[in-house]
């Protein structure tokens, strides 16, 4: 059984002994919750990787608590990488910056670059200060499924893999950071409540976001590794509809009409006018409401037993690439025009 505690001293001391001790332990962030590990400790970190039933290629993101904390993680920060740590930690950015020697290659699976952020939430900046060592932290879910912004989804997707989470609430901005690799040109690997047009006002220069549909042939190394993956994925099978409310409403009606198990994935205040059960996930044209309701909607529909769900799609842009991002791969990128 895995413990839960209210975020409290008592919580963040008890987490922190854990951590040093080598074990992993489920703490919240502004974005979703974070299985932590101490980030210096190759076996420790192992035991994330054990717990999410995650590919080993696939790299972890480190969570300091401070900038002196920085060049343990980061042997190179150069002044662009400067600017953007001000401008946005604590926050919901990644920076990819040239790894330090104290990282494990198991952190960043084998790559010479780390993922850094300074999540922006108290218990999480707490916790790395009692610890005392930057923390390795994946979202704290089974790999392929939806991220957790709950304690509850923590509970369900690790219950007996890990000793203890930390209740911190229900993490606000409910999609994963951006992720942002600064090269020659600054790339966003993974789109998140960092938006590019944000980025590139700090730099001074453009941002480009990397493309949405990400197949990789294998052998072939993504620039994210994570990208390759299956994602976010509920057990009924999604697919995004595009288009507007009354041609989604007529196709929802049509489809549950004929087979069993149809479900909506719509705004708020949809619900009524559809002819299939829905399950609402923010409000059309609210990005930020979406983002963090997004992960909660897909796991209510596996709770009710959806077989099919179809997803209302809004804005792509800002926030919104993050929202549209998380449902193409929630969807296997099925996608129909209506
Ligand atoms: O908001 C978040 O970032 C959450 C919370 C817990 O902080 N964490 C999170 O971790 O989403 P995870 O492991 O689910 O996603 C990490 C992403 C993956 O897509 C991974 O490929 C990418 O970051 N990443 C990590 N290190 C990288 C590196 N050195 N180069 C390129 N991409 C990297
Ligand atoms: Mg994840």
């Amino acid at each position: 059984m895995t413990q839960v505690l209210p975020g409290d001293g008592n919580a963040i001391a008890e987490a922190a002994r854990l951590l040093q001790a080598g074990q992993v332990v489920g703490m919240p962030t502004e974005t979703v919750y974070g299985l932590a590990a101490n980030a210096l400790d190759e076996d420790a970190v192992r035991r994330i990787f054990e717990a999410k039933g995650r590919p080993q290629d696939n790299p972890l993101i480190v969570h300091i608590g401070g900038m002196e904390m920085l060049p343990m993680v980061a042997r190179e920060i150069s002044c662009e990488a400067q600017a953007l740590a001000q401008a946005f930690w604590p926050g919901p950015l990644t920076l990819v910056l040239p790894k330090a020697g104290a990282i494990p290659a198991v952190v960043s699976a084998g790559l010479d670059t780390v993922g850094v952020r300074m999540p922006a939430h108290p218990v999480a900046l707490a916790l790395i200060a009692q610890a005392g060592v930057p923390l390795a932290a994946p979202s704290a879910n089974r790999s392929g499924g939806p991220s957790p912004t709950q304690v509850a989804h923590v509970q369900k997707d690790l219950d007996g893999r890990i000793p203890l989470v930390v209740d911190g609430g229900r993490c606000p901005v409910g999609v994963e950071s951006t992720v942002l690799a600064l090269g020659e040109k600054p790339l966003v690997l993974r789109p998140g409540f960092v938006t590019a047009g944000e980025i590139a006002q700090v730099l001074g220069r453009p941002v480009e976001v990397a493309g949405q549909k990400a197949a990789f042939s294998d052998g072939q190394t993504p620039q994210s590794p994570g990208m390759k993956y299956q994602h976010y994925a509920p057990k009924a099978q999604l697919t995004l509809l595009e288009g507007g409310f009354e041609k989604y409403a007529e196709y929802v009606a049509e489809k549950a009409g004929k087979i069993a198990g149809v479900y909506a994935l719509c705004f708020d205040g949809e619900a009524e006018k559809l002819a299939a059960p829905a399950v609402c996930y923010g409000r059309a044209g609210d990005a930020a409401s979406q983002a963090a309701g997004l992960y909660a909607a897909l796991r209510t529909l596996d709770e009710r037993g959806a077989q099919a769900a179809f997803a209302r799609v809004d804005e792509k842009t800002g926030v919104g690439q993050a929202v549209y991002n998380r449902l193409l791969r929630a969807a296997n990128f099925r996608v129909i025009y209506l």
